[in-house]
C-alpha cells in the first residue's frame, strides 16, 4: 500500500536545495523510513541499501533493539554531561572495552570520527611529548583541522588550508617509506587499516606487524582509525587484534559511524600506556558520553552479538564473492567482510547510476573504477541474489 505523503519528492528536493548549502551530490530519493537493509521513500518505493548512509547503519536501519533502547533512555534522561556518573555511560564503556582486544582497557567518548582522530593524535602527543604524525597517502581521517591535515587523499588537505604542521606522508603498505620517516620526533603513526575512501585498499598482513615493530623501536604511538573497519564491519569486532592484521593491537583505536547505529557518537579506545598520560581536563567535549548516545552504543553492540552478525558477515562475504565471480565486468573484489570495493574496467559511477535505477544504493570512491559496498551486517543471501542479478543487468 502506498503511504500517504504530505509533500512530493520534488517539493522536498526543492526545499532542501533552497535552504541547505549544496555540499553533497545527492541521489534523487527522499528517504522516509528504514528497516534492516531497506530504505523506503516518500513516494512508496523501496531501495536495497548496500551503502548504509556512509557505513553507519551497521545493525541495519532502525534495529528494534536499538530503537527500544533509545526510546527508553529518552524517556528517562536525554542528557547530562561528564560532570556526573551515569549507568548508561558506565554500561557502554564496559561493553565496548569487553569486546576490544584485552590491551585496550579504557574508552573516551566523543561525537564523530574526525573528533575521535583529533583526540587520538592529541593523546599521542601528550604521551610522547613529540609533535609529528605520520599518515598515509589514500587515508581519510576527517574534516576538522588536524584530521584533514592528516588526510593525504585528493583535495582534502587543500580544503583544510592552512594545514596543521607536522604531518608527514608515507605510502600505504610500504614499510620502507615509513622507516625513512620514523625517528624520535614522531608522536604517532595513524592509518585506516583498510583504506575505504581511496577505493578499499588493503595491505599485506606483514605490514601491520612491521608497523608495530617500528613503533615499538622508536616509542611511537600506533593509532588505527577504525571509523569504518570497526564495530563488526570486517566480520571481526575490530581490525585491531584480528587475524587479517597479524593479531597486531595498536595503542589507540578510533571508532564512530556504526557505533551508535545512527546516533552520532565517536570513541577512542586506549591502552594503559596512553591512559597513564591523560589527566583531568586534558580531553573533553560537551556531548561526549551523553545518555542517548551511550544507550545506542550498548544496544548496537548487543544487537550485533544477539543476532550473530559477525558470523553472518563472514558467511555472506564468501557467498557474495562466489556470486560476483559470475559477473564478467567485475575485474577484482577488494576489502574484507562488508567493506568491499568492486573494481570495474571503467567508470564505477555508471554502474552506481544503473544500480540506482534498479533501486539499489551503492557507493562510489576516490578511485573512479571502484564501487563500494558498505551494507548492514544483517545482509542475507537473498539480498545478494537480488544485487548480483541487478549488477549483471547493469553491466551487460
Ligand atoms: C576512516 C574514516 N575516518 C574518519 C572519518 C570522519 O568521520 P566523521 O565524518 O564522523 O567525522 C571518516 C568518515 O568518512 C572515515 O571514513
Amino acid at each position: 500500500m502506498k503511504p500517504e505523503t504530505k509533500t512530493t519528492v520534488a517539493d522536498v528536493i526543492a526545499l532542501e536545495e533552497r535552504y541547505q548549502l549544496a555540499t553533497y551530490k545527492k541521489m534523487p530519493i527522499v528517504a522516509e523510513r528504514g528497516e534492516g537493509v531497506w530504505i523506503y521513500t516518500n513516494d512508496g518505493e523501496k531501495y536495497l541499501d548496500l551503502y548504509g548512509g556512509h557505513a553507519v547503519a551497521g545493525t541495519g536501519h532502525s534495529h528494534p533493539h536499538v530503537v527500544a533502547a533509545i526510546r527508553e533512555q529518552a524517556g528517562k534522561l536525554m542528557f547530562y554531561s561528564n560532570l556526573v556518573y551515569s549507568e548508561a555511560r558506565a554500561s557502554a564503556a564496559e561493553k565496548l572495552v569487553s569486546i576490544a582486544p584485552s590491551e585496550l582497557t579504557k574508552a573516551f567518548f566523543c561525537n564523530s570520527g574526525t573528533e575521535a582522530n583529533e583526540n587520538a593524535m592529541r593523546m599521542a602527543r601528550m604521551a610522547t611529548g613529540r609533535e609529528n604524525v605520520i599518515t598515509f597517502s589514500g587515508g581519510f581521517h576527517g574534516r576538522t583541522a588536524d584530521a584533514i591535515s592528516a588526510t593525504f587523499l585528493g583535495k582534502y588537505r587543500e580544503i583544510g588550508k592552512p594545514n596543521v604542521p607536522g604531518h608527514l606522508e608515507a605510502e600505504f603498505g610500504n614499510i620502507e617509506s615509513v622507516r625513512t620517516l620514523a625517528d624520535e620526533t614522531i608522536a604517532a603513526i595513524m592509518l585506516e587499516p583498510i583504506q575505504s575512501m581511496a577505493g578499499v585498499r588493503t595491505a599485506e598482513t606483514r605490514f601491520f606487524r612491521e608497523l608495530r615493530e617500528l613503533c615499538d623501536e622508536f616509542g611511537i604511538v600506533l593509532i588505527y582509525d577504525e571509523v569504518q573497519t570497526g564495530v563488526g564491519r570486517t566480520g571481526d569486532w575490530f581490525f585491531a587484534g584480528s587475524e587479517a592484521g597479524s593479531g597486531v593491537v595498536p595503542d589507540v583505536v578510533t571508532l564512530a559511524k556504526a557505533l551508535g547505529s545512527g546516533i552520532p557518537v565517536g570513541a577512542c579506545l586506549v591502552n594503559e600506556r596512553i591512559a597513564s598520560h591523560i589527566k583531568e581536563n586534558d580531553l573533553g567535549t560537551t556531548f561526549g558520553g551523553g545518555m542517548i548516545a551511550m544507550a545506542a552504543v550498548t544496544a548496537t553492540l548487543e544487537a550485533i552479538e544477539n543476532d550473530g552478525m559477525l558470523e553472518n558477515v563472514k558467511e555472506i562475504e564468501t557467498y557474495l564473492r562466489e556470486r560476483l565471480s559470475e559477473v564478467a565486468a567485475v575485474v577484482a573484489v577488494h576489502g574484507r567482510g562488508f567493506l568491499l570495493g568492486l573494481e570495474f574496467p571503467e567508470k564505477a559511477a555508471l554502474v552506481h547510476k544503473a544500480l540506482l535505477e534498479q533501486k539499489i544504493i551503492t557507493g562510489t570512491s576516490s578511485d573512479p573504477k571502484v564501487l563500494r559496498l558498505l551494507p548492514a551486517l544483517c545482509l542475507k543471501r537473498e539480498d545478494i541474489d537480488l544485487f548480483v542479478d541487478a549488477l549483471k543487468a547493469a553491466t551487460a
